[in-house]
């Protein structure tokens, strides 16, 4: 495993930390599954087999998994694991509605986990309209309250909008860590590279979150695109060049990737026993131009399958709506996308379910214009 050095915080973090907004799901009895019912024993299992192979960088969060992210967590980190690792986690901004409940999430957030610190407490998901209720009930002297008090060790916000309001927030307090949406489709997207370097030239530690754009760069890949990463002399997969691309940066400081299977574990391990800056060589670097203008040709909808939309309450399957629709034009194969989007139709969880409520808007952190965008892969998806 390669850690890097945090000089700032005298600490030494794994390139690679387990994200555990992915963790391994039961089979239901009608073979579809439910984000809130986590596979325990496997996940466990998960967790401690990369704390064991070095992972020290273990983050959830608040809303995971229908709630019950950092229930699991907190049995992972039983025997012993809990010492073994810095705990990322994060305060669920949306449910504050005055000063007094921060502290009441952040002490159900402490029980839940069963520990007596976090060692990294984030704002969650911040964007324009949280960050003015923030500053309105100065969630600062909160947060210098919780570090005073022990409760938690370094604070930090994780990020989902534009670059000048990251730049504002970064400048407007003493953070110690950000965490940022950043992949080599997202390089100029919300914080992007420009912020990357903004934080870490404050000595702000970023962190990068949707490393493979929440495994779009890792499952099925298009051939054209598969034919360029062919081009290089070492060969590699594609989910090893997305995160090569990032651990080239010395700016960044984990890497967090959630991980669904223990092969998808173990393949990260190994990548990352070799990822470290200066890992890219410029032919390398130029094969990534390329597959960025082949993508960027063809995705209709910047989905990453977050399932922060989700559920809607009439039922739409949006994420695998957008996916079927992007799917349409990677891989060349509308009749592919087409049929599998008759069995939504058939379950009542196709677009046309939308009574336009507008929920899953205002909770999608990529912005998505998502009523505009379901009628426009209705219509694709059914002519
Ligand atoms: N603060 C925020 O607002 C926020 C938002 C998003 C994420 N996060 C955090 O950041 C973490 C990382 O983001 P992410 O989970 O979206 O990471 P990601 O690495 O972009 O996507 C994870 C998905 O990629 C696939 N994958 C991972 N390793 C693979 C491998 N070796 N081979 C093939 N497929 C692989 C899996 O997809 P399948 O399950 O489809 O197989 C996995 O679920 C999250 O888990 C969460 O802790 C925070
Ligand atoms: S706007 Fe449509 S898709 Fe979105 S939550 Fe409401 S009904 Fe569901
Ligand atoms: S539409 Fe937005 S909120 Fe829903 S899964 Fe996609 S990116 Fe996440």
């Amino acid at each position: 495993m390669q850690y890097r050095t945090i000089k700032k915080l005298d600490l030494s973090l794994s390139t690679f930390g387990i994200g555990c907004m992915r963790l391994p799901l039961q089979q239901q009895p009608d073979g579809l599954k439910d984000s809130s019912k986590i596979d325990q024993d496997e996940a466990v299992r998960m967790i401690r087999h990369g704390i064991d192979e070095g992972v020290n960088y273990i983050d959830t969060a608040y809303p995971y998994h229908g709630g019950n992210s950092e229930r699991v967590v907190a049995e992972a980190l039983k025997d012993g694991y809990r010492e073994k690792v810095y705990l990322a986690t994060k305060l669920p901004v949306w449910l504050a509605k005055s000063y007094d409940d921060f502290d009441r999430l952040l002490n159900e957030q402490l029980e839940k986990l069963q520990t007596d610190h976090i060692d990294f407490y984030l704002l969650h998901a911040l964007n324009a309209e949280r960050w003015e209720f923030l500053k309105k009930v100065n969630v600062f002297k909160f947060l210098d309250q919780a570090k005073k008090d022990g409760r938690i060790r370094h604070a930090g916000f994780s990020f989902h909008d534009q670059l000048p309001l990251f730049k504002e927030i970064i400048d407007s307090y003493s953070w110690d860590m950000t965490q940022i949406q950043l992949n080599l489709l997202d390089d100029h997207y919300q914080a992007g590279l420009e912020g990357l370097h903004y934080a870490a030239d404050r000595d702000v530690m970023v962190v990068i979150m949707e490393p493979l754009r929440g495994g779009a760069l890792a499952a099925r890949i298009p051939n054209d695109v598969r034919d360029v990463w062919n081009q290089a002399e070492t060969k590699r997969t594609p989910v090893e060049w997305a995160f090569r691309w990032l651990a080239d940066f010395k700016e960044v400081s984990v890497i967090l990737s959630g991980v669904s299977t223990m092969e998808q574990l173990q393949d990260n391990l190994r990548i990352f026993a070799d990822a470290a800056p200066g890992c890219m060589n410029e032919q390398e670097k130029d094969l990534v131009s390329q597959v960025q203008a082949l993508y960027r040709s063809k995705i209709r909808v910047n989905c990453t399958r977050c399932n922060y939309c989700m559920p809607c309450p009439s039922g739409v399957n949006i994420p695998e709506v957008f996916r079927l629709y992007n799917n349409m034009f990677l891989f060349d194969d509308p009749e592919a996308s087409r049929s599998q989007y008759q069995k939504l139709i058939k379950d009542q969880s196709d677009a046309t379910q939308c009574v336009e409520c507008g929920l899953c808007e205002a909770a999608c952190p990529q912005s998505i214009p998502i009523i505009n965008k379901l009628v426009e892969a209705h219509q694709a998806l059914t002519t």
